[in-house]
């Protein structure tokens, strides 16, 4: 038997200064809990002149990949460095040489996750990535153990705290759009890149590894329809709230007649619904199962204890498996290799949804009428509508709320919409959902 589990760390960011910190604040725990301490062993920097963690020997750093890579006292290579390469060469280094690796990163799995899943199922190591999504919340473990009984039917996450906590400043105190993202930014949720956030692309990331894991198909991260909340106005907020809906930037995927639609956008939900009080930086995922119903996943989703805690329970399953000899156990992917089938994902074109719709008009009679024959030509059944506002001749905000209709046809509706004389301004369009 191992008298302990030897650690290299690629990164000493906030994550890997999450997971150093976790590691000696539970050590005695987690030695309980695994049977051998946990040891970090090296700790691989780009600027060896940085400092060490308090306590630590300055030979713990490293700027040699080989240190770790080769090292035979290093059973699990944790990488939270960030970035395609080195990153993604360092990973696959430590696999080939029988390392197994636990990782955080998300636009690495998004992107080049098929060609990790293989290079570990193949090598018979594991391949853990829990703080790759929605940081402290045990979503992936959810779905590759938790749910595995289920058909998943459906997943609607809020996996981005920088734009929900921007959203729900907007929502609840007026905030501007600036103002929240930069508090936002001081507490250390946002990007590098901060439009990864606003631009739910960081959303796509974590939505394409779960849509991996839930239905067991490769994603080309391209086909996932990304849309993010730069053109979300106040406006827009507080017309959601009249209709009784709350706006959120929703990462969506639903199994529909054996295709898959997985798109990340703006989106009006029903206030009664549990993912519309998710606020600020939290996260939450909604996952149906065939079998178990509706689940919620709640908690916070970045930072350097909540994503240390993921990264830290993957060592310690990792650890598990290795004292057990059961490494590679669960597929990285969750379904086995050469059981994942390729499924189409819906063009968002083909979606079937609830619309909201903001017109820009002139106030004059006949207005709503040509717009609802429009719509009606186009089979866009209205739900509801407001006028806010009298301006006779000025601009006035119509608002509506649709019935289910194909986005295809919204397309060219408000193409056609927007061309009239009496439509001022581009149409604002949100997608509704009831998140059933
Ligand atoms: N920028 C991300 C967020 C951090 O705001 O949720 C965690 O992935």
């Amino acid at each position: 038997m191992k008298d302990k589990i030897g650690i290299g760390l690629l990164g000493l960011g906030t994550v890997g200064s999450g997971v150093i910190d976790i590691l000696r604040r539970n050590g005695e725990l987690i030695k309980r809990r695994v049977g051998v301490p946990v040891e970090v062993i090296k700790i691989l920097r780009k600027d060896s002149n940085k400092p060490v963690p308090a306590d630590m020997p300055r030979n713990i750093i490293t700027t040699d990949i080989k240190e770790i890579i080769d090292n035979p006292d290093i059973d699990i290579v944790v990488e939270v460095m960030g970035g395609f390469e080195p990153a993604k060469g360092y990973i696959l280094n430590a696999i080939e040489n029988g390392k197994n690796v636990v990782t955080a990163n998300k636009a690495l799995l998004a992107i080049n996750g098929e060609e990790l899943y293989s290079a570990a199922s193949e090598r018979g190591v594991d391949l853990y990535f829990e703080g790759s999504v929605c940081g402290g919340i045990p979503v992936i473990k959810a779905l590759r153990e938790g749910l595995a009984a289920n058909k998943i039917e459906s997943i609607y996450g809020i996996v981005n705290g920088t734009s929900n906590f921007i959203i729900t400043k907007m929502t609840h105190e007026g905030k501007g759009f600036g103002d929240a993202l930069r508090e936002t930014q001081a507490l250390g949720y946002a990007e590098a890149d901060p439009t990864f956030d606003i631009e739910g692309i960081d959303a796509a990331h974590k939505l394409s590894i779960l849509v991996n894991i839930a239905f067991g198909t490769p994603v080309d991260f391209k086909e996932i329809y990304t849309e993010g909340i730069s053109g979300i106005s106040p406006m827009d907020i507080n017309y959601a709230k009249e209709f009784n809906f709350r706006v959120k930037l929703l990462a969506i995927s639903k199994m529909k007649n054996g295709s898959v639609e997985a798109r990340v956008h703006p989106t009006l939900v029903p206030c009664s619904h549990l993912i519309a009080t998710v606020d600020g930086v939290f996260n939450a995922v909604y996952i149906t199962g065939d079998a178990v119903g509706p689940t919620l996943f709640y908690g916070k989703g970045a930072g350097d204890l909540p994503t240390g805690s993921a990264v830290v329970s993957d060592i310690i399953d990792v650890a598990r498996n290795i004292l057990k000899g059961g490494n590679g156990r669960i597929p990285p992917a969750s379904f086995r290799e050469e059981n994942r089938i390729p499924l189409k994902i819906l063009n968002i074109d083909d979606i079937v949804s609830m619309y909201y719709f903001r017109f820009t008009v002139l106030d004059m009679p006949g207005v709503l009428s040509r717009i609802s024959g429009i719509l009606g030509e186009h089979k866009i059944s209205i739900a509801s509508v407001i006028q806010k506002g009298r301006q006779e001749g000025g601009n006035v905000p119509l608002v509506m709320m649709t019935h289910e209709a194909v986005e295809r046809n919204v397309k060219n509706a408000l193409l056609e919409i927007d061309r009239l004389t009496v439509v001022s301004e581009k149409t604002v369009m949100i997608r509704v959902e009831e998140g059933k």
